[in-house]
């Protein structure tokens, strides 16, 4: 199974001058990229995410400022990832529950692997239950 995981990409320059960060496709970013989109001006009081994707595979990034995403997999196995340096980001395989909190006015620059659809979402927390207890029922039978 796919686990969510940092990908660091590798700094270019240097203190004074600045830095690039570079993502590329099946390089740093483990799939074709399809689709990139950023979030930005979430006042810091609200939580984004709140859904899982069935099928879409993403790496996000914090451009700018930090945020804090907690994420569950389908074993409701729990972790929280902080993003707090421009070049870290967090990939998302598939089946995986994101809440997201944006601090210091920050901007999420998400990769994705596929293109915006929303039947892959699932934005109810309890359909997202419904699924690791069939995913885990699937799993014990064989
Ligand atoms: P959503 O993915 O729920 O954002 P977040 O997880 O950051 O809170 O998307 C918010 C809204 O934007 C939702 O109505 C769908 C729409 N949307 C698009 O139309 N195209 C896209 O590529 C994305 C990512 C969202």
């Amino acid at each position: 199974m796919k686990k969510p995981k940092i990908v660091e990409l590798r700094q270019i320059g240097h203190e004074r001058l600045g830095y690039i960060a570079v993502a590329e496709e099946n390089i740093s970013i483990p799939f074709d990229i399809k689709r990139v989109y950023w979030t930005y001006h979430t006042p810091d009081d609200i939580k984004r995410g709140g859904h899982a994707h069935k099928t879409l595979e993403q790496v996000i990034y914090c451009v700018s400022g930090s945020a804090c995403l907690k994420v569950e997999n389908i074993l409701g196995e729990k972790e929280t990832f902080v993003l707090d340096r421009p070049n870290n980001g967090l990939y998302l395989p598939p089946l995986i529950w994101r809440d997201i909190e944006m601090r210091d006015r920050s901007v999420l620059l998400c990769i994705a692997s596929e293109l915006y659809n929303e039947d892959d979402y699932v934005r109810n927390y309890q359909d997202f239950v419904t699924l690791q207890q069939e995913y885990i029922l699937i799993n014990e039978n064989g």
